[in-house]
């Protein structure tokens, strides 16, 4: 059985869809979300759904958490810090991140979230998307596993081009983990 650990610090619709796609799985099991943020809306998701929900308050907590979980994969979901090379190094290629975006366009340190659709509409884009990506030292740098584009138009609010990105995350997020710990990258 492999172990996975969210790291979310947001609303946690994507944490919420990946639970949900593993929740018969015999080979993958989530093992809980863990946030650096004490009311973030997805420790509440995880509580009310019956799942261990962690909050932590420095690296070395997250680390003795992910361990005393026995966590295989970490899995960011909406996580908005840079993952501490503690962790980085005890989790070697398994590490996974999702962007609201076509890197290398709109990536970077505060760029997320609506941030990202805004400056995407900004920038008169016909096209944005989603980028799955392993993680390292670099914000937004690890490599590319996956990407998947949808149009935009000009009527497109920030609101709209984000709601097509979440539709392209749910639906693509959870496979991609799952063909990453079948090691199939
Ligand atoms: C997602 O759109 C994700 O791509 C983005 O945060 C949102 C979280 O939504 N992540 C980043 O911007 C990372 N740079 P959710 O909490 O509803 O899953």
């Amino acid at each position: 059985m492999k172990r996975i650990a969210i790291l979310a610090s947001g609303n946690g619709s994507n944490a919420v869809r990946i639970l949900q796609h593993f929740y018969t799985s015999e080979s993958v099991k989530v093992v809980g979300v863990f946030s650096n943020k004490m009311n973030a809306r997805v420790l509440e998701k995880f509580i009310d759904r019956d799942h261990a929900a962690y909050f932590f308050e420095s690296n070395e907590e997250l680390l003795e958490q992910l361990q005393a979980e026995e966590a295989d994969y970490v899995v960011l979901a909406g996580y908005l810090k840079l993952i501490p090379l503690e962790v980085l190094s005890v989790y070697k290629n398994a590490i996974i991140n999702i962007h609201p975006a076509l890197l290398p366009k709109y990536g970077g340190a505060g760029m997320y979230g609506v941030n990202v659709h805004k400056a995407v509409k900004a920038s008169g884009e016909s096209e944005t998307g989603v980028t799955i990506h392993l993680v390292n030292e670099v914000y937004d740098g690890g490599r590319v596993l996956f990407q998947a584009a949808t149009a935009i138009t000009e009527n497109d609010s920030a609101k709209d081009i984000a709601r097509k990105v979440q539709a392209l995350e749910h639906e693509h997020y959870p496979l991609i983990i799952e063909k990453l710990i079948n090691d199939e990258f």
